[in-house]
């Protein structure tokens, strides 16, 4: 009995984790990592070098989550053990940047899938991807918002996408191979173009730090974690390396490039009639994966609004339905406007520079909290090696790509030093005038804006029980 129920929470456990890593990436990188890399051989060494580099991540990530176990992940830990400043601009390029612009990019995977069939000849128009992303970001914003259950119901059915067109794909690439149409390998590249390559595959790759914003409640983590990383990241490495040799033996590197929507074009080569399942399968899977990410950006703005790092009224959920609000629209609204100036490889690029970033500061947070606090018992500790290693290959990453793409990376830079003046004026400095606090108020009490924002969204802080408050007046405390 106990070990079926080990096996159970284990297998349960590595599927979320998989789930969460794959989702729009595989079908949209594939093409900018060749772009950069050069040659189909390269590309592939990418693959499996940027599956590495996530697993000793993770197992950094694994460390901290069962040493500091606080939810929130990265930003948590990093306000632990760095203070206020360095967690609040973690906090800060994650609501800018991070999260608004994972979801642009998983929007605009999904439109172009979408529309690509629709105009085959052509790169679909501009405004149409726009529009459609926007669509059908609103159409889940609202879903979120309305029902829990009916966001997690969608999580579930929409998995199937993605195991149909990753699966259908690989089978195929596959057989393909079989009939002897091999790899055509022709390296040609430079050290920094290489690392916008990587740039380019680890956002396939991202997602596997969200574990870390469960960790308070997986059964057994010191061991259930590691296992769990253990299985899931060669697996995913294993499943998107197949695939892309799939791509990669049914099409010239130049159709490759040709193409937005990699997948739609391997369909009508090899699928005949059966090609429209390829775009239906992907959208579904993008589909499902705007909704998982909204769902889970919510997690963020609590545990912010907890440390007295945003406005309380972000960690707000509706008084029945228990959906937090505030902070879906608010990550809507950035995410609408990033739409609307990115272009997908661009955004990549983007958001991967400032993931790596923040990863890289949280694993030399690990070194340091083992030289700060050296005797503090820690359930996982990994080699000293995984960390060095990782920082290594992190410092050579930055420091090419900001090298070939000053103006992409630098402006993700900028973007995140502006939050130290918003730090200084709007966590550091206690002491404002009372007309101020009387406006946005202090956490837990709210000022005016929050208290109007409350009653426009229906929201109250979690803790209070529902069932007790009658008076609309009783949402906010402001005796
Ligand atoms: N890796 C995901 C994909 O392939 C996208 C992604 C980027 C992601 N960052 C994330 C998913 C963070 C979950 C959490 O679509």
């Amino acid at each position: 009995k106990q070990s079926h129920l080990q096996v159970y929470l284990l297998s349960a456990l590595t599927l979320a984790h998989i789930r969460n890593i794959i989702g729009s990436g595989i079908f949209i990188s594939p093409k900018g990592v060749l772009e950069h890399s050069g040659s189909v051989g390269l590309a592939l060494v990418v693959w499996v070098l940027g599956g590495c580099i996530a697993a000793l991540g993770s197992l950094c990530y694994a460390e901290l989550g069962v040493t500091i176990p606080k939810s929130g992940g990265d930003y948590s830990y990093v306000t632990e053990i760095f203070g206020g400043l360095m967690g609040f601009l973690l906090l800060w390029s994650a609501v800018l940047i991070m999260y608004p612009t994972t979801l642009a990019v998983i929007a605009l995977t999904f439109s172009s899938y979408i529309l690509q069939p629709v105009f085959p000849d052509c790169v679909p128009p501009y405004v149409a991807t726009r529009m459609l992303s926007a669509t059908c970001l609103l159409l889940l914003t609202w879903v979120n918002c309305s029902s829990v259950r009916m966001a997690t119901r969608i999580q579930d059915v929409f998995t199937v996408g993605k195991l149909m067109a990753l699966g259908l794909i690989i089978v195929v690439g596959l057989v393909q191979i079989c009939n002897g149409n091999l790899l055509r390998l022709r390296p040609r590249s430079s050290a920094a173009a290489i690392a916008l390559a990587f740039l380019q595959a680890s956002f396939a790759f991202s997602g596997w730090n969200f574990l870390n914003y469960v960790t308070e409640e997986v059964v057994e983590p010191r061991r259930n974690l590691p296992r769990a990383i253990y299985i899931s990241i060669p697996l995913v490495t294993f499943v998107y390396t197949l695939t892309n040799i799939a791509y990669f033996s049914s099409m010239s590197p130049e159709e490759l490039l040709s193409s937005n929507a990699v997948a739609v074009t391997f369909g009508e080569k090899l699928l005949g009639m059966f090609s429209v399942i390829m775009p239906i399968s992907v959208a579904l899977s993008t589909f499902g994966g705007i909704n998982g990410y909204l769902f889970t950006s919510s997690r963020l703005c609590f545990s912010g609004a907890r440390e007295g790092h945003l406005p309380s009224l972000l960690a707000m959920i509706h008084y029945k339905k228990c959906t937090p609000i505030p902070a879906l629209l608010v990550c809507c609204a950035a995410t609408i406007v990033i739409l609307c100036i990115g272009e997908t490889h661009n955004l990549i690029n983007y958001v991967s520079f400032i993931n790596y970033l923040s990863y890289g500061v949280t694993i030399a947070g690990l070194l340091y909290h083992r030289w700060k606090k050296p005797d503090l018992f820690r359930p996982i500790k990994v080699n000293l090696l995984v960390p060095v290693c990782y920082l290594m290959f992190w410092a050579l990453l930055l420091g090419f790509s900001l090298y070939s793409e000053p103006l992409v990376c630098g402006v993700g830079l900028v973007i995140m030093l502006t939050g130290v003046p918003v730090y200084f004026l709007g966590v550091h400095w206690k002491e404002k005038p009372k007309c101020i606090y009387n406006f946005i108020g202090e956490f837990p009490k709210g000022g005016l804006a929050t208290y109007v924002g409350q009653r426009l969204c229906f929201v109250v802080f979690p803790q209070i029980d529902p069932i007790e408050i009658d008076d609309p007046s009783e949402w906010t405390d402001r005796s």
